[in-house]
C-alpha cells in the first residue's frame, strides 16, 4: 500500500511535483485547498485513462477563450488541469471535452458564445460522448444560466469566475454525472456569488513558453456605471507580494522572460492587504527577479495612477515603454455619469506628466461611444483629448447596455445610428493619430521579442517591441523566444515591417 501517497500530507509547495498516478483516491477528499483539487485531478486522471483505453486512443480537450487577459490567464489554469488529468489538445471539432471561457463585457461577446454553442451541438449530435462546459464572466449572470438550462440542455457543466479554482472537482462531477434513460448526462451547475479565497499553487499551462500573465489581483471595486465586471468578478482582492514574486521566480526558472501583471485596476493593488503595499512597491520587487527582462501590466485606472508609479517606470530598464490608460470619454460631464472620478483636464494633465517623465512611452486607451446622454459635442470633447494626448492606439467601443448596471437604467439612451456616427468620426481621428505616432518611429531600431512565425507569410517572424507594437521581419523560427534588434523600416499603420540588425 505504500505505493500510494496520501495527498493530505503533502506540503503545498511539493504538490506540483506529485505523481498523480500514485495519489490514494480511495480515501475521502481533503478539506483544504489546493490539496483537495489535486485529489480530484488524480480521480479524473483515472477516468480519462480508462475512457481512453475503451476508445483505443488518447482523449482531447479544447478551450475557447473570449474576453480579456484575465480570462486568457484563467484558461491557462484550466488547460494546466486538463493536461494533468490526461487530455491532449485538439480543435473544437475533434475534442472530447470542449470548454468555453466566456466574457460578458459587451453584448457581442455573449452572442458569439451562443453561436459557438450551436456549432458544438452539431458535433455532440454526431458524437454523444463529447462533453461541453461553460465558465467565465457570462455564467455569473443568473439570466444567462437560465437561458442555458432552457435552450442549451446539451451543456454538461456550468461554473463561474469565483469557483474556477475548484475546476478539477467540477470536472470530476461532470465526468461522473448521472445519465437519464435516454443516456443524456445531467447538467452540473455550480455558481458562487462571491469568494474571499485566493487559492495558490494549482497547475497552469502557458500558451507561450517565454511569456506569461500573472494575476496580481482579482475583481474590481470601481463600479463604473456602464460596466458589468464588478458584478461578475466580485470585490477587489490582492495577492500577497511574496506569492506573486515566488510565481514569477518559478516562471523565470522555466524560461519566461516577459511577464504581464494583471488586474482590472493595478493602481489600487495592495490597498486591502493585511500589510498594505503599493503597486509601485510591488513593481520594484518584481524588477529584482533575475531572468525577467520585460515587465508589462494591465490595466491602469487614471484616478489611481501615482507619481510614485511614474517615477518607478521612468527609472526602470525592465518595465516596458507602454501604458494602457483607459479614457472612456473626454467629456467631464459624461465621465461623471460614468463614475470614473476624474475630469477631462485631470486626464490631460496626467497624460502630459507621463509623456514628460518617459518621453519614448507609448500611451494607449479605451473609449466608449454612445453612453447614455452623450451628445455630438461630448464626442468632440473626446476627439479633442485623442488629438492632444496623441494616443499610440485606442480601442473604441460602442456602448453596450449591460443589465443590472446603473447606466442601463438611465433614461437618455443614445439611438444606435447617432452612436454609430460619433463612433465613425472618432475612429477616423484615432487611426490618423496612431498612424502619425507610429510613422514617427520609422527608420529607428528597437529591440523585439520574437513571438511567432507570421500567420500570413511563413518567411516572416513577428516580434513585439517594448511599446507593445508588432514588427514583422524575415528570420528563422529558431529565434522564437529570443530578443533581436530590428530596424523599423516601414510603418503600416499599426505595425512595422523591419529587418534584423544583429542577434
Ligand atoms: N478594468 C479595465 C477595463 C475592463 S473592460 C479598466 O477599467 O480600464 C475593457 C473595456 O471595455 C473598458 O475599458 C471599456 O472601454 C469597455 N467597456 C466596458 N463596459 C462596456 C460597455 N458596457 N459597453 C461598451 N464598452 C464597455
Ligand atoms: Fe469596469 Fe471600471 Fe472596473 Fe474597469 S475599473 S473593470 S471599467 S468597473
Ligand atoms: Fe470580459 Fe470578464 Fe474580462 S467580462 S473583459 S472576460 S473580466
Amino acid at each position: 500500500m505504500d505505493f500510494y501517497v496520501d495527498i493530505k500530507n503533502i506540503e503545498t509547495e511539493e504538490l506540483k511535483h506529485v505523481d498523480l498516478d500514485r495519489v490514494n483516491v480511495n480515501c475521502s477528499p481533503p478539506v483544504f485547498e489546493p490539496q483537495r483539487q489535486y485529489y480530484f485531478m488524480a480521480k479524473c486522471r483515472q477516468i480519462v485513462k480508462s475512457e481512453g483505453e475503451r476508445l483505443g486512443r488518447p482523449l482531447y480537450a479544447c478551450i475557447h477563450t473570449f474576453g480579456c487577459q484575465m480570462n486568457a490567464r484563467d484558461s491557462e489554469k484550466l488547460s494546466g488541469i486538463l493536461h494533468e488529468v490526461g487530455y491532449g489538445t485538439a480543435g473544437e471539432e475533434e475534442a472530447d471535452f470542449v470548454i468555453y471561457n466566456t466574457c460578458t463585457v459587451r453584448d457581442n461577446a455573449n452572442q458569439r458564445v451562443y453561436g459557438r454553442l450551436g456549432v458544438v451541438n452539431g458535433c455532440k449530435r454526431r458524437n454523444p460522448h463529447i462533453r461541453i462546459a461553460l465558465c467565465g464572466c457570462m455564467m455569473q449572470e443568473p439570466s444567462v444560466v437560465e437561458k442555458i438550462k432552457k435552450s442549451y440542455p446539451f451543456v454538461d457543466l456550468v461554473f463561474g469566475t469565483h469557483n474556477i479554482y475548484t475546476f478539477a472537482e467540477l470536472l470530476y462531477r461532470c465526468l461522473t454525472a448521472e445519465r437519464d434513460a435516454a443516456g443524456h448526462a445531467r447538467m452540473v451547475t455550480d455558481i458562487w456569488q462571491e469568494t474571499d479565497a485566493v487559492v495558490e499553487d494549482l497547475p497552469a499551462e502557458r500558451k507561450y513558453p517565454f511569456k506569461s500573465g500573472i494575476n496580481i489581483m482579482y475583481g474590481c471595486n470601481n463600479f463604473c456605471s456602464y460596466c458589468i465586471v464588478p458584478y461578475v468578478r466580485g470585490r477587489e482582492r490582492s495577492r500577497e507580494p511574496a506569492d506573486i514574486v515566488r510565481e514569477i521566480t518559478e516562471l523565470a526558472a522555466d524560461g519566461v522572460t516577459e511577464i504581464m501583471l494583471l488586474g482590472q485596476n493595478v493602481n489600487s493593488y495592495g490597498k486591502n492587504l493585511g500589510r498594505p503595499v503599493s503597486f509601485a512597491q510591488l513593481l520594484r520587487e518584481v524588477e529584482r527577479v533575475e531572468g525577467i527582462r520585460r515587465i508589462r501590466f494591465m490595466t491602469s485606472h487614471p484616478k489611481d495612477l501615482s507619481d510614485e508609479l511614474i517615477a518607478v517606470m521612468a527609472d526602470s530598464h525592465k518595465i516596458c515603454r507602454h501604458l494602457h490608460l483607459p479614457l472612456q470619454s473626454g467629456s467631464t460631464r459624461i465621465l461623471q455619469a460614468m463614475n470614473r472620478r476624474y475630469t477631462k483636464e485631470q486626464y490631460l494633465t496626467l497624460a502630459e506628466k507621463i509623456r514628460r517623465a518617459i518621453p519614448d512611452i507609448s500611451v494607449t486607451t479605451d473609449i466608449i461611444v454612445g453612453f447614455p446622454g452623450e451628445t455630438p459635442a461630448d464626442v468632440d470633447e473626446t476627439i479633442d483629448v485623442v488629438r492632444r494626448v496623441g494616443f499610440d492606439n485606442a480601442f473604441t467601443f460602442l456602448y453596450s447596455k449591460r443589465t443590472g448596471t446603473p447606466a442601463a437604467a438611465m433614461e437618455n439612451q443614445v439611438p444606435e445610428d447617432v452612436a454609430k456616427r460619433g463612433f465613425d468620426k472618432l475612429l477616423q481621428v484615432v487611426q490618423d493619430t496612431a498612424r502619425a505616432r507610429a510613422a514617427g518611429r520609422e527608420g529607428q531600431s528597437a529591440e523585439a521579442l520574437v513571438e511567432e512565425v507570421n500567420s500570413h507569410d511563413d518567411r516572416l517572424l513577428t516580434g513585439r517591441l517594448s511599446n507593445n507594437m508588432l514588427v514583422h521581419f524575415p528570420g528563422s523560427p529558431d529565434l522564437i523566444g529570443q530578443y533581436v534588434n530590428v530596424r523599423l523600416e516601414t510603418c503600416r499603420g499599426f505595425y512595422y515591417m523591419g529587418q534584423i540588425l544583429e542577434k
